[in-house]
């Protein structure tokens, strides 16, 4: 995670600096800083944590150099001290760095036994000291720097500046993502394509393993070989991706207001709205004849692909094994020939994710990716690509992102059935019917928040929360839990409604609201079983559901009523509520709904 930004200018580049960083606050927020030459010599401002900090500090004391450097931290190792934040500098080296050295403790026992006087607690500083270390036996930058990225594991995007060079700056990646950005004599450096756009709309990738020589005239980048290559220029996008909140609260609240318009912009992309068909591309591969789905992510996207298991089972027949990323990645698991993968994922650089990608691929599965940044590490790994048309999420918690995902799975999902024939072409036409009204339902749950803000208000008293469902929407309520713990802290647990009497039914008394995800579905008497459970027990239950409150037979303290949709839609009607329940909550709660505390958007660390 972190975010890294560099710019070769004419003028003096701080303040610019700022600018991209803002963009990049998405890949943590614990501490920032910017270095800049000034008259040939290292200078730097940090602050422990938001940006507005690093402004602040800037803003009484100036930098004025035209080359630089900045960071933003989402702390791995060493606390999010102004002491631990970015860029770290010896006299002679100013360094970014986003990923893991992982031999840092033998470079620093190395590097310190020949006099090297760490001060941090970061693993970037012991790039700073290797780098030193060869420009001190002599070498030029460029030569020091190759040098040291040979003694360097794990995982690095890096950007680095020397001491009396005005007109040079290194870039590095391996396993983490950068972009070159090229304007009329500056050069630029991001972590993604954003964060350049107001410079640049000229952006080139660098590939794994690359390392670049930037200077304001232009840029050379060799591989890992050290053999010099040409990497393609290519248009960015991402100016026209800017956003701001409009005029909602924060950039969540935005965002859930967009599903309406962005699922369905998703479900256009893989349906024929016309003739109410499906129109999926090509994945490579015969569907009819895939033996099992493989699915991996992390987090939200994990509860997406969970949803996406219950619908490939039941509608196209075909077993799915479904694991998070970073279990699947060390779990040796077998893969069985001629099998798709599918790897879910918002930013599309999850460390994980991408980790298990590549074991799946050289285990022989073809790799479909569910992404929504295309230009993303793991789009760009996979044989096919199935984009999320969910455009910026700037929230850290995932919502729209979330819905478009579970459109292109539902598509999948009626794409393999109709291959294998299990799904009829009536079915065909009744499920994609069903899709295409989901937009206007969820739009109509999006008209008053009312009940929200009071259900609020009981829920910020509560010390635990439970959120119950069966079946598809077992993963809708690992999820609604996910969410309220994410940006609220309140402590909160998904179940399966009928798992509740083998544990988790202890945790029960009055003080304890369990929210239950339950529509009028085949299994909704079941789970009104479990609510008289909970009742019987005192527990304060909250029905987000589509059946009228007394079919389940016990007292409610609040009851969410959702449009009625069909069966295979209901999951992504019932992302709403519960994302409108943790979004209220917080609010009320007064924390930092967009950048909740130790967390990061785009996850690039395993
Ligand atoms: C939670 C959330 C995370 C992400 C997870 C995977 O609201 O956003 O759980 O879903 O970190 O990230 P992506 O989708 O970028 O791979």
């Amino acid at each position: 995670m972190c975010g890294i930004v560099g710019i070769l200018a004419n003028k003096p580049v701080a303040i610019d600096l700022v600018d991209a960083l803002r963009r990049l606050e998405y890949r943590g927020y614990d501490s920032a800083g910017v270095a800049t030459l000034e008259n040939g010599h290292l200078d730097r401002r940090r602050a422990e944590g938001k940006l507005r900090n690093l402004e602040t500090r800037l803003h009484e004391q100036p930098l004025q150099g035209h080359v630089g450097i900045g960071h933003t931290r989402w702390a791995t190792h060493g606390r999010p001290t102004e002491r631990n934040a970015h860029p770290h500098m010896s006299a002679k080296v100013g360094v970014v760095h986003n990923g893991i050295i992982e031999n840092y403790r033998e470079l620093k026992a190395e590097l310190s036994s020949r006099g090297h006087v760490f001060e941090t607690d970061t693993d970037t500083e012991a790039v700073v000291h290797l780098v030193t270390d060869e420009l001190d036996k002599g070498l030029e930058p460029i030569a020091a720097t190759k040098a040291a990225l040979a003694k360097l594991q794990g995982a690095f995007a890096l950007g680095i500046i020397f001491a009396g060079h005005d007109d040079l700056m290194i870039a590095a990646r391996k396993g983490s993502p950068l972009a070159i950005g090229y304007g009329t004599g500056e050069v630029y450096l991001g972590s993604d394509a954003i964060a350049l756009a107001p410079f640049t709309d000229t952006i080139t990738y660098l590939d794994e393993g690359d390392w670049a020589v930037m200077r304001r005239s232009g840029v050379e980048i060799y591989d890992e070989a050290g053999s010099r290559v040409d990497r393609p220029k290519i248009k960015s996008v991402a100016s026209a991706l800017l956003v701001d909140k409009g005029n909602h609260r924060h950039f969540m609240a935005k965002e859930i207001h967009e599903q309406p318009e962005v699922v369905s912009h998703t479900l256009a992309n893989y349906l024929d709205m016309g003739s109410g068909t499906i129109a999926f591309p090509d994945l490579g591969i015969d569907l009819a004849k895939i033996p099992r789905v493989t699915i991996s992510a992390c987090g939200t996207a994990y509860y997406a692909g969970l949803v996406g298991k219950y619908w490939i089972e039941r509608y196209a027949r075909v077993p799915v094994e479904i694991d998070i990323a970073s279990e699947f990645r060390y779990r040796e698991a077998p893969l069985v020939d001629g099998g798709l993968a599918v790897f879910v994922s918002q930013s599309g650089e999850t460390a994980d994710t991408l980790a298990t990608l590549r074991y799946c691929k050289a285990g022989g599965q073809r790799i479909a990716s569910i992404v929504n940044v295309r230009t993303s590490s793991i789009a760009r790994e996979s044989h096919a690509v199935l984009p999320t048309l969910a455009g910026p999420e700037i929230g850290v918690a995932s919502t729209k992102a979330f819905s478009c995902q579970l459109s292109a799975l539902a598509c999948l999902a009626i794409a393999i059935g109709r291959a294998k024939g299990t799904i009829t072409p009536a079915k065909e036409a009744e499920l994609v019917k069903a899709l295409i009204e989901v937009p206007r339902l969820m739009s109509s749950m999006l008209h008053s928040e009312q009940q929200y803000e009071d259900l609020a208000q009981y829920l910020s008293k509560a010390r635990d929360v439970l959120f119950l469902g069966r079946g598809i929407n077992y993963p809708l309520a690992l999820e609604g839990a996910l969410k309220l713990k994410e940006i609220s802290y309140i402590h909160a647990e998904g179940y399966a409604a009928g798992e509740l009497k083998h544990g988790p039914i202890a945790l029960i008394d009055e003080n304890v609201p369990v929210i239950v995800v339950a529509p009028d579905d085949d299994l909704f008497e079941k789970t009104v079983s479990n609510m008289q459970e909970v009742a019987a027990r005192g527990g304060q239950i909250i029905l987000i559901s589509d059946a009228p409150a007394e079919k389940c037979g016990c007292k409610l303290v609040a009851h969410i009523k959702v449009p009625k949709g069909h069966d295979f839609a209901n999951p992504l009607l019932y992302a709403v509520p519960i994302q409108l329940i943790a979004y209220h909550t917080a609010v009320f709660m007064g924390t930092d709904v967009d950048q909740p505390r130790n967390l990061a958007k785009s996850v690039t660390v395993e």
